[in-house]
């Protein structure tokens, strides 16, 4: 494969970039009447307005080259085929299958793998609409209230933030939480609000192999029987989804109680797999397909619409051009809607799991930069606590801003005026503010001269930051799917232009390893000597003050 940055499409962007690195949006709306129309897509009801973005028409052509010289569609159609695509782990990336609603075959080594989706789609739905209508209780037949997830990466963050966003179709009188640190504090914190007989736990684990998840689970465990003086309850209140039945059963779940996904499912993608069981406890299996229902339409349009207007690879690109021409180090991600507070957290891992690589799918040393980091709040949260940096601070900050048209909860005129801040805050980012238009301000509100002079270089804002503004009509089951599908097959796409493997996770492994060796010599309580200066003097002084197991 050729080297991304000796590609001629790559070279006739750095051309471009010289050539309008310094112009400002402001002059390209005025000169160009026609920026949205050309710049924007949409995907059922959802709208990605890109206009405002540091791009004129040659931009986007040249980016749009880019993707296709890199090979986007072809890897997206080995993707969608079932190849083997992660090439460290030997696999192929099928997420896509899960939530495959026209059910046409999808073959793995020559199985086609939907029946085997399907059979665990009606697993859930039994399972759940059990315990959801009260026929599956606690073992002293009490009714099941509250279901625990225990899970960490993949196995907490997908449910975890689909189960926030989707609170207002949550069952009356079911509650989730989610259990995922393994600091005790975490599990701590949630056993003291709920009884067991009136708990399931979930135990979410690809593995059964995960420290903190088997840490948790058996604490989970050990105070269910201590409450209940009940073993053999535990049979009735601890159900798993994992692809490791071994290790689960010799935790003590029934294998009825067992929840099957594969390893072409990578944990950040598994959401759509029974990893999405709490989901289903929670909402409804109703709910919970229509959200697989909203990610598949967005997995045809991302198959099916030209590039020009496919708003996965037009988020990519612009991403690309941010990340690679204008040295952006991060993104950010404001959802101005209270239900989306996790989706940073979840984009995070979505994002950074994947692309926070540096090495090539040849195995080669990048000269350039990949994944960004991600970070983001709510608004109009986020605009009292780090926006003076996105408008006058000098780094660039490309951001994406989502909201719904309609809220859940109407309150007065909230609504309208949180939306008035969403278009305010794109706008202003986009157009900043001139001197001329600052010192008018200044001279309308009667300042002097001299106070002028002092204070209008601190009234300038540049402007000239990029946003993509993501639009739509309600924050529904569906739409959700559709926006968590949309982020997954942008990440894809910066990863094959990177050319690089989004699949698999190789640092956090690396870290799971690390604190294992230092656990070993912690809990011997001798004196660290084995370890560079540094930690050896951290673990002795902290020994000296008597830390707790
Ligand atoms: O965070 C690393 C990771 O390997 C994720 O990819 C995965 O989602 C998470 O750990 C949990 O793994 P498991 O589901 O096997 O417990």
């Amino acid at each position: 494969m050729q080297k991304l940055t000796a590609r001629a499409s790559w070279k006739a962007l750095e051309a471009h970039f010289e050539q309008i690195k310094d112009v400002h949006m402001r002059d390209m709306f005025e000169q160009d009447s026609e920026r949205f129309k050309k710049f924007s897509a949409q995907m059922d009801d959802i709208l990605l307005d890109f206009s405002k973005n540091r791009i004129n028409d040659e931009t986007f052509k040249l980016l749009c080259d880019l993707a296709r010289d890199t090979g986007v569609q072809e890897r997206r159609d080995h993707m969608f085929s079932g190849e083997p695509i992660n090439i460290s782990e030997f696999r192929p990336v099928l997420h896509t299958a899960l939530r495959n609603r026209s059910n046409t075959p999808v073959y793995v080594d020559g199985e086609n793998v939907m029946p085997k989706i399907n059979r665990v789609l009606a697993q859930i739905r039994y399972f759940s609409e059990r315990v959801r209508g009260g026929h599956l209780r606690g073992y002293s037949g009490h009714l099941i209230t509250d279901v625990v997830n225990i899970g960490i990466g993949g196995s907490d963050l997908g449910p975890h933030v689909v189960c926030d966003s989707m609170k207002p179709y949550a069952q009356r009188g079911m509650n989730v939480h989610f259990v995922s640190n393994v600091d005790p504090t975490h599990l701590t914190e949630i056993l003291k609000f709920v009884k067991p007989e009136a708990t399931l736990f979930v135990i979410s684990s690809k593995t059964f192999s995960t420290q903190e998840t088997i840490l948790n689970a058996k604490s989970a465990r050990d105070w269910f029987i201590r409450l209940t003086a009940n073993e053999k309850a535990v049979a009735r209140h601890f159900v798993a989804v994992t692809s490791n039945k071994k290790a689960a059963a010799e935790f003590g779940i029934l294998e009825e109680n067992m929840f099957e996904f594969w390893d072409w499912v990578g944990g950040r993608y598994s959401l759509w797999s029974a990893i999405g069981l709490p989901i289903a406890l929670y909402l409804g299996m109703d709910h919970f397909e229509e959200m697989l229902e909203g990610a598949h339409a967005m997995d045809l349009h991302f198959k099916e619409a030209p590039i020009e207007k496919n708003i996965p690879i037009v988020l990519a690109m612009l991403g690309v051009w941010y990340n690679n021409f204008f040295d952006a180090q991060s993104h950010a991600v404001m959802a101005y809607n209270q239900y989306l507070r996790r989706l940073p957290a979840y984009l995070q891992q979505l994002d950074m799991e994947s692309n926070g690589k540096t090495i090539d799918r040849e195995g080669k040393r990048v000269d350039y930069l990949t994944g960004p980091i991600i970070w983001g709040e709510t608004g109009s949260n986020c605009q009292h606590a780090f926006f003076q940096l996105l408008h006058q601070g000098t780094k660039p900050v490309p951001a994406d801003f989502l909201i719904p048209a309609r809220s859940k909860n109407p309150l007065g005129n909230q609504h309208c005026v949180l939306l008035s801040n969403y278009f305010a805050q794109t706008r202003a980012l986009m157009k900043g503010k001139t001197e001329a238009e600052a010192r008018a301000e200044l001279e309308y509100s009667g300042h002097s001269e001299e106070v002028i002079k002092d204070v209008l270089p601190h009234k300038i804002f540049e402007g000239n930051k990029p946003t993509n503004s993501i639009l739509f009509e309600n924050l529904d089951p569906r739409t959700l799917g559709a926006l968590l599908a949309m982020y997954e097959h942008k990440v894809f796409v910066q990863g094959v232009v990177w050319n690089i493997n989004s699949f698999d996770q190789w640092g956090v492994e690396y870290g799971k390893q690390l604190a294992t060796d230092i656990q070993r010599e912690l809990s011997s309580r001798e004196e660290a000597i084995n370890y560079d200066d540094s930690t050896n003097n951290l673990i002795n002084y902290c020994m000296s003050l008597k830390f707790t197991d």
